[in-house]
């Protein structure tokens, strides 16, 4: 085909972003277009954007700026902006960068090939009445032994500082025929890891062929497809773990022993202004809960820090929440004022107050990320080969406990499930041999 015209797009924030993208991809696919890695080859440009902290969107402007010469030398460049920055600028973004071509908002993206046809500028950020999935041409390209699924997307919850509820929509959970096909067909493809997503994916309520669904039922159901080795899901909302989805945790062997279950704030206090809806100490009672399920279970969080009105006391509760819990990692964030949320009303955090609040909170985090990696030296684990690494009869894949390993391996293929003997721990990962059977 060397006549194709030639797509390049930059993903940015969160895993259904990926997903997105993926699909985006197969849709103008299905218009004669191939994926290059290269910008200044591309007919068209698209940018996937996300809109959680003001650093991720603002990293579109800049972006767009660097693409000017670009489309200058090449009017005929097609320049699209998709997710959550779209979704939330629309036509904003149309009127203060004469570059773009068009704006498309994460439901309305099955349009995107029409988009691009058409003449002119053009802003869809519809929240549309029909599904987009149902409009997404099948999913036929296939990379490696891993693969992302989106089953529910959306959230109801509005947390006070957050911009999902706005840039995504209100729930919506994908129906358990679809979802069982689509894992059906990319198990069939070599796939053996899929990771369920949703902006809130254990409140998944996908309708089954006797009503609606559990994320539970769903796994379960996951599970019974041959050659499906490993499942995982994220991200979790606290309130929406059901003892259902617990014990699957211990009964499931393909639901692997990681979680992410962000907590956000140690503090009651906190938690009420941010409207998370829990306190700390049902936070802390759900773990015992869970690790009753499932001990070895590694758990991580995303935390904010700065929140309007977080005091001292408030942050060394959070502190004190992280050395109750032993997380196995965990991802921090200064609070970032986004307009159109409740807190961005509030009375903001003095800067170097919270930069200092996050560099300890983090410091805490690293020495327990470090405790449970040193824990795994000496042990074996099965590590799923994801690519070969930088050193020569190397292959890098990640264990159950969602480990990065670096394997000495020259036999080893990508895709291949391994028994490795874990011999050392470096900052973000842990290398392995292969464990003599
Ligand atoms: N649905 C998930 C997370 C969505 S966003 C949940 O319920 O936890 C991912 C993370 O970004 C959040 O968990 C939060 O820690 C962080 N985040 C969201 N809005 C933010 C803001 N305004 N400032 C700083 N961090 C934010
Ligand atoms: Fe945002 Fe809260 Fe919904 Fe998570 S649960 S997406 S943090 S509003
Ligand atoms: Fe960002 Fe949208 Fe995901 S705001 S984190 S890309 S849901």
């Amino acid at each position: 085909m060397a006549d194709a015209k030639k797509l390049f797009i930059k993903t940015y924030g969160c895993q259904m972003n990926v997903y997105d993208s993926e699909r985006m991809a197969e849709a103008m696919g299905a218009e004669g277009y191939v994926l290059t890695e290269a910008v200044e080859e591309a007919d068209m440009v698209l940018l996937n954007t996300c809109h959680i902290r003001e650093k991720a969107s603002e990293k579109l402007y800049s972006d767009l700026g660097r693409l000017k010469p670009l489309k200058a030398a090449r009017p005929d460049l097609k320049i699209g902006v998709a997710g959550c920055v779209a979704q939330a600028e629309g036509e904003e973004i149309i009127r203060r960068m004469p570059l773009v071509d068009l704006v498309v908002g994460p439901q309305s993206y099955h349009r995107l090939p029409a988009l691009a046809k058409a003449p002119g500028r053009s802003v869809d950020t519809e929240f549309p009445p029909e599904d987009k999935f149902d409009h997404l041409p099948e999913r036929k390209a296939l990379r490696g032994p891993t693969a992302f699924l989106t089953v529910q997307e959306g959230c109801d919850k509005f947390c006070a500082f957050c911009v999902v509820p706005y840039t995504r929509g209100a729930e919506v959970s994908r129906p358990v025929s679809r979802l069982m096909a689509e894992a059906e067909d990319l198990v069939a493809r070599g796939v053996c890891e899929i990771t369920l997503l949703g902006q809130n994916v254990n409140a998944y309520h996908g309708e089954g062929p006797d009503g609606p669904w559990s994320l539970a039922r769903l796994i379960r159901n996951l599970a019974r497809i041959e050659g499906l080795a490993r499942i995982r899901y994220t991200t979790s909302h606290p309130n929406d773990m059901d003892e259902d989805l617990i014990a699957a945790h211990g009964e499931v062997t393909q639901l692997m022993p990681y979680l992410h279950l962000p907590v956000q704030s140690g503090s009651d206090r906190i938690l009420k202004a941010m409207n998370r809806k829990h306190t700390a100490d049902q936070y802390l009672r759900l773990v015992e809960r869970i690790r009753a399920a499932r001990p070895d279970i590694l758990l991580s969080s995303d935390f904010i820090v700065g929140f309007p009105g977080e005091t001292d006391q408030d942050f060394r509760q959070t502190l004190d929440l992280i050395r109750a819990v032993g997380f196995g990692a965990a991802f921090s964030f200064k609070y970032s004022s986004r307009p159109g949320t409740p807190a961005a009303e509030r009375h903001p955090v003095d800067g170097d107050v919270a930069d200092e609040r996050l560099q300890l909170l983090q410091a805490l985090i690293t020495e327990q990320q470090r405790a449970a990696q040193m824990v795994m030296v000496g042990k074996e684990v099965t590590v799923l080969y994801e690519k070969s690494g930088r050193l020569p009869g190397q292959m890098v894949g990640k264990s159950d406990h969602l480990h990065a390993v670096h394997v000495r391996d020259s036999s080893g293929q990508v895709g291949d499930l391994v028994r490795v003997r874990i011999v050392g721990s470096a900052p973000n990962s842990l290398s392995g041999e292969p464990a003599i059977p």
